[in-house]
């Protein structure tokens, strides 16, 4: 880190603080980082020390408080000052129409209104008050007139900023109450749950739960390690300030530093808000947050003003949902699937039914408490739910359609795919077959095994998965590396060239990160947040077999269940065995202990496009990263490299333009050999 010209203590803390504000907005906002995190952790610490020597400069908005604070005895209240109202709602595009001629009638004219369109976000209101530019209280929008002070919470959320960015062109104003969806990523919370069941704690049942409760908690060390995020979309009580459009306050709010949707749509029609409303419905699904329909607001304010608001709602502003992903369905049967650790998992087969443009037939029902708990039984009606990517669900059942011909599923007492013994351990919900050597257990494990988080070998699928065990041509993981073409082809739908495909796709996979190889074994409870912990304390299999269940247990994040998991999966001959014959067929495990690692491309920046021949973008991008480098989404003045494969977009145009670098497959792998990497 750079001296600051005058280096009194200071001086270097606010110079720090700057620093790191500047690029917590760059990493967290426009998702576009200029240093790498080892860079942004030296300087946070230096800052921790600097503050704690010299406890006068500790300051209530440094970057150092975002880990939480003391906790809290209760919440306090606090009124709004302009109340939060509510939306008036529509629900498919005739009401867009509608509410446009609405609005049209209200203000007695003939001509086109303007409309700035955005994602509903299924999240948690908040609004933030800031004072000379400083964060000064956070709430809840509670009843829209009273919140919950949650500004401890809200202080350890990343994207807020603590501080408003002070650009030479606009001014801060004086008072400014800004308004916002709080957040979680579907990514972040699936991965927040699953450290969760790791840990034996209660899972949210969906990320706006996850985000409600952890901004519940009174203890705020607790919200600083939940994954939050926020979007703003609006202002409540601003002095010294005034705004004419809607549009024009959110670029405000942008320039002064806070995270607007990307998919906000200005100043288009009511044509094109239908259009809009079409595109973000059919996009929903890829997003990686969930909506649940658009807002439409009147972006001009004089006409706010003339159409007013009712006790409950504005008149210049509606929200219109997206279809409901639930559906009413029957279920024919319930079957039981046996998975890759031999757990029996009751499946609802149903009458098929179309859920937000896609056919349901099938949903999980997890395990037999499940079953009884929601009471499940094979021909009743019940209400099916599809959300984010997740496998469908039964929400319930319509039990009051019942005529007394539904049967009640009752767990088999023998695996359906080998006929051993299935047997519950008391404590345990699931119920589990104890032949090791079923086939649907050494089937669950090639494909996760194979699947994009371990070894993600490209056209190993289950159908042909399947196959290869059932015609006993791979009875372990390591026969995965002694496939040949002529074996392969045999076998139905495998011509020569895509089994020439998979043994190279095979053979490329070999060369492994030591945390996705953990992931791919399948070990209990470790799922890719456990084997990425492990992959950064252990150099290799033989340092983390020899660590034993206490030292695991020392390790933040992992609970007693985990680290006996762990320890016991090592201590296994067996288990030894198999990886030393994956590593004797070629199987490659690079080491990515933090302190091991060197970073030779610190600092430069990659941006992809295009098809690479010999391996996959993803794999690429880990390369890069394993060496230090980064790789980014777009190419601007701080692109060293664009790497172009084949057919390569509008990218590569751009990198000649601004006059980046631009590598082909070979020069990149020049490039990354020089750094001690190959692929
Ligand atoms: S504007 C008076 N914009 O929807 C206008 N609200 O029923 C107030 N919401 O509680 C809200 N995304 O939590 C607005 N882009 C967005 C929104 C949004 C989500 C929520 C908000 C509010 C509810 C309104």
């Amino acid at each position: 880190m750079n001296a600051t010209p005058d280096d009194s203590p200071r001086k270097r803390a606010e110079y720090l603080r700057q620093q790191l504000d500047y690029h917590n907005y760059r990493y967290f906002v426009l998702d576009d980082p200029e240093v790498s995190d080892a860079e942004y952790d030296r300087m946070m610490q230096e800052l921790i020390e600097l503050e704690n020597r010299f406890p006068e400069l500790a300051a209530s908005d440094s970057p150092t408080t975002r880990v939480g604070s003391a906790p809290l005895a209760k919440f306090e209240t606090i009124s709004h000052s302009v109340p939060m109202l509510s939306l008036d709602k529509g629900f498919d595009e005739s009401d867009i129409m509608a509410f446009d001629q609405r609005v049209r009638r209200g203000l007695k004219t003939e001509a086109d209104v303007l409309y700035t369109v955005e994602p509903k976000m299924d999240g948690v209101a908040v609004e933030l008050v800031y004072r000379e530019g400083r964060l000064e209280t956070a709430s809840t929008r509670g009843d829209g007139y009273t919140g919950e002070l949650i500004t401890p919470n809200i202080r350890t959320i990343p994207s807020v900023p603590l501080r408003l960015r002070r650009d030479s062109d606009i001014s801060v104003p004086s008072l400014l109450e800004v308004r916002g969806e709080v957040f979680m990523e579907t990514a972040d919370f699936k991965q927040l749950n699953q450290w969760r069941m790791e840990n034996d704690l209660p899972l949210f049942a969906n990320p706006r739960n996850a985000s409600a409760g952890s901004l519940r908690q009174l203890d705020s060390k607790i919200t600083a390690k939940r994954p939050l995020r926020i979007f703003v979309y609006g202002i409540g009580l601003v002095e010294g300030l005034q705004f004419s459009y809607h549009a024009e306050t959110l670029e405000f709010l942008a320039k002064l530093g806070f995270p607007i949707n990307p998919r906000v749509r200005y100043r288009i029609s009511a044509d094109d808000a239908v259009a809009y409303y079409r595109d973000l419905d059919a996009e929903r699904m890829e997003l990686p947050y969930e909506i649940d329909g658009i807002v439409m607001k009147v972006d001009w304010y004089a006409y706010h003003e003339r159409l007013g608001t009712t006790s409950r709602s504005p008149r210049w502003a509606v929200a219109i949902k997206f279809a409901a992903l639930q559906e009413r369905t029957r279920v024919k049967d319930i079957v039981v699937q046996v998975g890759r650790t031999g757990a029996l998992t009751p499946v609802a087969l149903l009458e098929p039914v179309n859920i937000g443009g896609v056919t349901v037939s099938r949903a999980s029902l997890h395990n037999e408490d499940e079953v009884v708990k929601k009471d499940v039984r094979i021909g009743d009606e019940v209400l099916v739910q599809r959300a984010g990517d997740v496998i469908p669900e039964i929400v319930k059942v319509m039990d009051s359609l019942r005529d007394g011909s539904e049967k009640p599923f009752e767990m088999p007492s023998a695996c359906p795919v080998c006929g051993a013994d299935a047997v519950r351990i008391e404590d345990e919900a699931i119920t589990r077959c104890i032949n090791k050597n079923c086939p649907a257990q050494l089937k669950g494990n090639i494909r996760h095994f194979a699947s994009k988080g371990g070894f993600d070998i490209d056209g190993l699928g289950t159908k042909l998965i399947d196959q290869l065990v059932d015609k006993k041509l791979v009875s372990s993981l390591a026969d995965i590396f002694r496939l040949d073409v002529a074996t392969l082809q045999g076998l139905e739908r495998m011509g020569q060239k895509s089994a020439q495909n998979l043994v190279n796709a095979i053979a490329d996979s070999r060369c492994i990160g030591f945390s996705r190889f953990l992931y791919a074994l399948g070990i209990r409870h470790v799922g890719e947040y456990v084997a990425k912990l492990l992959g950064a304390r252990y150099a290799d299999v033989d340092e983390l077999a020899q660590a034993g269940r206490e030292e695991l247990e020392r390790i933040e994040g992992l609970g007693p269940v985990v680290a006996e998991s762990i320890a016991e999966f090592f201590s296994r001959r067996e288990n030894l065995e198999s990886i030393r014959a994956l590593q004797d067929l070629g199987v490659q495990i690079v080491s990515e202990k933090t302190e091991f690692r060197s970073q030779p491309l610190a600092g430069k920046t990659f941006v992809l496009t295009g098809t690479l021949a010999g391996v996959t973008r993803n794999r690429a991008r880990e390369k890069i990263e394993s060496a230090g480098g980064k790789v980014s989404g777009s190419v601007s003045s701080k692109t060293d490299y664009v790497v172009a494969g084949q057919s390569p977009g509008s990218k590569l145009d751009k990198a000649r333009r601004v006059g980046v670098r631009v590598l082909d497959e070979d020069e990149l792998r020049r490039v990354l050999a020089e750094a001690g990497v190959s692929f």
